[in-house]
């Protein structure tokens, strides 16, 4: 089998080191599936990734055929099948919205810009480094020749934090739960949804009045509780461990990759794709909604019932999402 070609930017940094190891190690693609790793970074952060491959070496892992190290997005991206752009500007003190946008579009764009060049024919983007949704929107725009479906931004870790609270409150395995959603931005906006999840095939909002003592009690913990605590949940991680989540970012953009390139069958899982005007989000933006793939290509699941609560939680991050895409607009970034 040929090599798979991924290329992770940001790679000396925390979810690069955090993520390298399990994609060489087949955690990603599959446990008998030889992969090539391109690791681009910018030049203060070489040393960092080299001492990362440096390890990799030392694992001496049977699919891992060879590792390459670059500051330039065109050698990183060539003949890449998939790239994980994690590497990004974090906001600065005093940093304005527009300022953060800005910075990002300067990287997203030249990068989007190299993938359209050189990278192969069926290459899948997974943007990781924030803000993502609107970076996965400025690469995308800056490679016209790439459908934009192959862009997605990663809410994978909202989802999996999402189920990760709705299991410990109704004390029932990860694995009895589905059907939960995350629309929307991947920011505190987000829409950690229920309504149409279950539990061992019962609906969950049931299982959590139920549980919780009444239907009201159960609508009281979903606001109160559950929406703020996905939603809030990167700040809680940096307040207690003092860096930001890392190897829970590198599982979720695993677990993301993985389910694209397998396929989930019938099952969902959440991403930020391209709208096509799918539960009126406005075409063209990046939005997390629940999503299947059939190995190729992630769709977004449709026909569901958004009542008037999720409606409007939606609609806005969705105004978050326009008025981010409208800043980069105004810069002549898209
Ligand atoms: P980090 O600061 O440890 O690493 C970022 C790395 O990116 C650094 O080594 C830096 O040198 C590199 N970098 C910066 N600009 C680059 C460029 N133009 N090309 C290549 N590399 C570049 O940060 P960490 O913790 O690894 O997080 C990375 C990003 O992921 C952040 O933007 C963070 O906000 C985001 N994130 C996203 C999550 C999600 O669920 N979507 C969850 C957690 C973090």
């Amino acid at each position: 089998m040929d090599a798979t070609t991924v290329t992770v930017t940001g790679a000396g940094g925390q979810i690069g080191y955090a993520l390298l190891f399990r994609i060489a190690a087949g955690a990603m693609l599959g446990p008998d599936h030889p992969v090539r790793l391109r690791l681009l970074e910018i030049p203060q952060g070489l040393k960092s990734a080299e001492g990362a491959a440096l390890e990799l070496q030392d694992c001496a892992f049977p699919l891992l055929t060879d590792v390459e190290i670059t500051d330039d997005p065109r050698v990183a991206f060539d003949g890449a099948n998939i790239a994980m752009l994690v590497g990004a500007r974090p906001r600065g003190a005093g940093m304005e919205r527009a300022d953060l946008l800005a910075a990002n579009a300067g990287i997203f764009g030249p990068q989007g810009a190299a993938l359209n060049e050189v990278a192969a024919a069926d290459i899948r983007v997974v943007v990781v480094g924030n803000p993502a949704n609107t970076n996965a929107l400025i690469a995308a725009a800056a490679a016209p020749d790439i459908p934009g479906e192959r862009f997605a931004a990663l809410t994978r870790l909202d989802h999996d934090r999402a189920l990760a609270q709705l299991a410990a409150a109704l004390e029932a395995p990860v694995a009895s739960l589905r059907g939960v959603a995350i629309w929307g931005n991947h920011s505190a906006t987000q829409f950690p949804d229920v309504a149409h999840a279950s539990v061992e095939g019962r609906p969950v909002l049931d299982a959590l009045a139920e549980k919780l003592g009444g239907a009201d009690a159960a609508a009281s913990w979903l606001d109160d509780v559950f929406v703020p605590r996905v939603a809030g949940r990167g700040a809680e991680i940096i307040s207690v461990r003092g860096s930001s989540s890392a190897a829970s970012a590198a599982n979720a953009a695993i677990s993301h990759v993985h389910d694209l390139v397998h396929g989930t069958a019938n099952e969902w899982t959440s991403a930020a794709v391209l709208s096509h005007g799918e539960y009126g989000v406005p075409a063209g933006l990046y939005s997390s909604a629940p999503v299947t793939s059939d190995g190729t290509a992630f769709r977004v699941v449709e026909g569901l019932d958004l009542d008037a609560r999720g409606r409007a939680r939606l609609d806005v991050s969705v105004a978050e999402l326009v008025a981010e895409r409208d800043a980069v607009r105004a810069l002549g970034v898209i």
